[in-house]
């Protein structure tokens, strides 16, 4: 069961509310052709819709009681919230050094990402982007180095002492340069599985298939809804992602991320094998993310164009080791960048 954080008891009341509203037109959709069949039984009709107006009743007092305790819980952790400014840096790496054998793939290296921006780290091929990644979601566990991480429940989080398949609960979700999709499913199910860690429902609620599970399944299928809603992508909910275009892919690759709730999301080339069209609107759809859901992005990318145009902060390195770090115009003048980078003189 995952740490209840001020988000989780926001996101948990707001989502027990949408589902109240919902409670009673699910149940009359689900009596629907029984109703219809007692059309002309009059009272037999009366018997089943007081039926219904009893478990919506029901539910309804399960929701309002469970909405109680989380109010409560939501007051104390906003007072502990409110005594703390939140930290301007949602990351923080460093002297980061990460070793494989005699080579250091990254070598010294120490930035910090704002809450809130789009932060571009950049490099030729082998200079180390992915490793840096790889030491911050824990893939690697860096030589030595600090990465820390503030989360927005004002805690400062080490992240090499988390493991690796507990970074996401932080609220910290990668894509890699792949795409990492599950062929088999569909987008809607592929959205579903990426939002694992909000399940608080336990063993027990899964083997008897209790409300509580049949609940959280069907306001985790709304959510997904809603997210492949606003990126535009509900048309293909259906569809395996076999044969959908490359574009399409990275774009449902990019909803995922949003399905945990993240408040930092790491891109490895989310742009690698898109043709200029395709990176338009990958670049706009990015920009809508960091804006609408609310998120810190970070990403590796080698189209410049695309870095230039949607990053706020860039990071340039070589050889593991800082070249430069500024908005896209300091970079761009930056002579060591030209020279590594832009094959200038
Ligand atoms: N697990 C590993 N074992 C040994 N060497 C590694 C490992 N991972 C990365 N390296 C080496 O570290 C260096 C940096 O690799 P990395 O993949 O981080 O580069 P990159 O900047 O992401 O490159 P690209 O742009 O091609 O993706 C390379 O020389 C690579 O061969
Ligand atoms: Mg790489």
């Amino acid at each position: 069961m995952p740490k209840l954080t001020y988000e989780l008891v926001a996101d948990r009341i707001s989502n027990n509310e949408k589902y109240m509203i919902l409670v009673e037109s699910r149940y009359q959709a689900k009596y629907a052709n029984q109703i219809k069949i007692l059309e002309i039984r009059k009272k037999d009709k009366s018997l089943l819709l007081k039926k219904i107006a009893k478990k919506v009743e029901h539910e309804k007092k399960i929701m309002a009681k469970e909405n109680n305790r989380l109010n409560k819980k939501l007051i104390s952790l906003k007072k502990a919230n409110d005594s703390v400014e939140l930290n301007d840096n949602i990351l923080q790496v460093q002297n980061l050094l990460m070793q494989f054998g005699g080579l250091k793939a990254v070598n010294d290296l120490s930035f910090n990402v704002k809450r809130g921006e789009i932060f571009g780290l950049i490099g030729p091929n082998g200079a180390g982007k992915t490793t840096v990644f790889n030491c911050i979601t824990q893939f690697y566990q860096a030589t030595s180095g600090d990465i820390n991480y503030y989360s927005s429940n004002n805690e400062t989080i080490d992240l090499k002492t988390i493991k690796v398949h507990d970074v996401l609960k932080c609220g910290i979700v990668r894509t890699f340069q792949n795409v990492e999709l599950i062929w088999e499913l569909s987008i809607l199910d592929n959205m579903k599985v990426a939002s694992h860690t909000k399940y608080y429902s336990n063993l027990f609620d899964q083997i008897t298939h209790s409300k509580k599970l049949k609940r959280e399944e069907y306001l985790i299928e709304a959510k997904a809804i809603e997210v492949l809603k606003r990126l535009d992508l509900l048309k293909y909910k259906n569809l395996i992602p076999l044969g959908l275009p490359y574009g399409i892919l990275k774009k449902i690759e990019l909803a995922r991320t949003l399905m945990s709730d993240p408040q930092l999301i790491i891109l490895d080339e989310p742009a690698a094998g898109l043709n200029d069209i395709e990176t338009q609107e990958l670049a706009k759809t990015i920009k809508q993310i960091q804006k609408d859901f609310d998120c810190t992005i970070f990403l590796v990318e080698h189209d410049m164009g695309l870095v230039m145009d949607i990053c706020d902060t860039i990071c340039a390195i070589s050889f593991g080791k800082m070249l430069a770090i500024g908005n896209p115009s300091q970079i761009q003048e930056n002579k060591d960048v030209q020279q590594a980078y832009l094959g200038g003189d």
